[in-house]
């Protein structure tokens, strides 16, 4: 039985930059400002931990194994009704906000083992926090991820390093400026999953998401046009090695000019000229005006849609005593055919070129 005010929302889609449903009525339940999202309540709770526990306990107990992925492709159909029907309508039309917030999602805080330290921390073994993730991840779509980074794992631990604080990616407690992620890649995610485990020791690392929807409105006619042209080249990670020539030229706002894709690194996009310049310097001005800034609580899992926003994080203090700040990241492809090409084997990772 969907209950009031929570499923019964506006039409989904009936024009670009309407929410996707008000799935919440957010002022009034969450205080999510204007991000849709979902709170489980005890029941869902317990009903996804039990899914989760199953999950985790099929053989081999590997996320990135085949059969056990296959076995929590089947066990995703069973999640709760009101959790399927959010992510359904979330992965049609991510909203406004080209964002979803998940809350009270059973990720075992009391059971976690230290945060880890290590910049290639990953989750290999099908712990309950994983499980959930790749549940819903596969109610999205197919979890993927990228040979290069990460050694390839599918459920990812975001943590802050030892020595790596300065560094402008998922290792870090400085700023991490505003990013589409893997933006530079053909295959980037279509949807990027943010797992919060553990917060910061004082709750102040926020993850800031910036949607194009909103920001559209803030930009002139001329840097929509000049955003809309091939003017722009984004660089790989250094991670990703050398990928041979120059990254192509690219626009930063792509397909529909009423309701277009984002495809911009504010670390990693250039401008070919300085109009493109001026009319990128416009675009970080209207993303900064319009993000949204929210402090992950343990349990809360916030899907951004990687083709309509950008995402980054505020500052934080790492302490480096085993109970830092720890996320778990997971990707999601919606047509998981289209990567094809770029993912020998039919499996689930993807390299930069075809035949690597
Ligand atoms: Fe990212």
């Amino acid at each position: 039985m969907t209950q009031p005010g929570i499923l019964d929302g506006a039409p989904t889609g009936a024009r670009p930059g309407t929410p996707a449903g008000a799935l919440i009525d957010a002022a009034s339940d969450l205080a999510f400002g204007q991000v849709v999202g979902l709170r489980l309540d005890a029941q869902e709770h317990r009903d996804l931990a039990a899914i989760a526990q199953r999950l985790a306990a099929q053989p081999p107990g590997l996320v990135d194994d085949a059969r056990w992925l296959a076995a929590a492709r089947d066990l995703s159909a069973e999640l709760p009704l009101r959790l399927r029907q959010c992510l359904r309508r979330f992965a049609t039309d991510a909203g406004a906000e080209a964002m979803l917030l998940l809350r009270n999602l059973p990720v075992a805080a009391d059971k976690l083992p230290d945060t880890p330290s290590h910049a290639d921390s990953v989750q290999r073994g099908s712990t309950v926090p994983a499980s959930v993730l790749t549940l819903i991840a596969l109610s999205l779509g197919e979890p993927v991820a990228f040979r290069e980074e990460k050694s390839g794992a599918l459920v990812q631990d975001v943590v802050p390093v030892p020595g790596m604080e300065t560094f402008p990616g998922n290792a870090g407690s400085v700023p991490l400026s505003a990013h589409v992620e893997n933006a530079f890649h053909p295959h980037r995610p279509d949807i990027v999953g943010l797992c919060c485990l553990r917060s910061d020791h004082d709750n102040r690392a926020g993850l800031q998401v910036a949607s194009i929807r909103r920001a559209l409105a803030h930009l002139t006619e001329e840097a929509r046009s000049v955003l809309g042209e091939a003017r722009f080249r984004t660089a790989a990670p250094a991670s990703f090695g050398p990928l041979g020539t120059t990254a192509p030229a690219h626009p930063v706002l792509a397909g529909d000019p009423a309701d277009p894709d984002l495809i911009v690194d504010f670390e990693s996009t250039a401008p070919v000229d300085e109009a493109a310049a001026a009319a990128l310097r416009e675009l970080a001005a209207a993303l900064h005006a319009v993000r949204r800034t929210v402090v992950l609580a343990p349990g809360d899992l916030a899907l951004v849609d990687n083709r309509l926003a950008t995402h980054g994080r505020t500052a934080f203090a790492a302490r480096y005593d085993g109970r830092d700040r720890w996320l778990q990241r997971v990707f999601i492809h919606r047509d998981f055919r289209r990567s094809r090409a770029l993912r020998p084997g039919g499996g689930h990772v993807l390299t930069s070129r075809p035949g690597d």
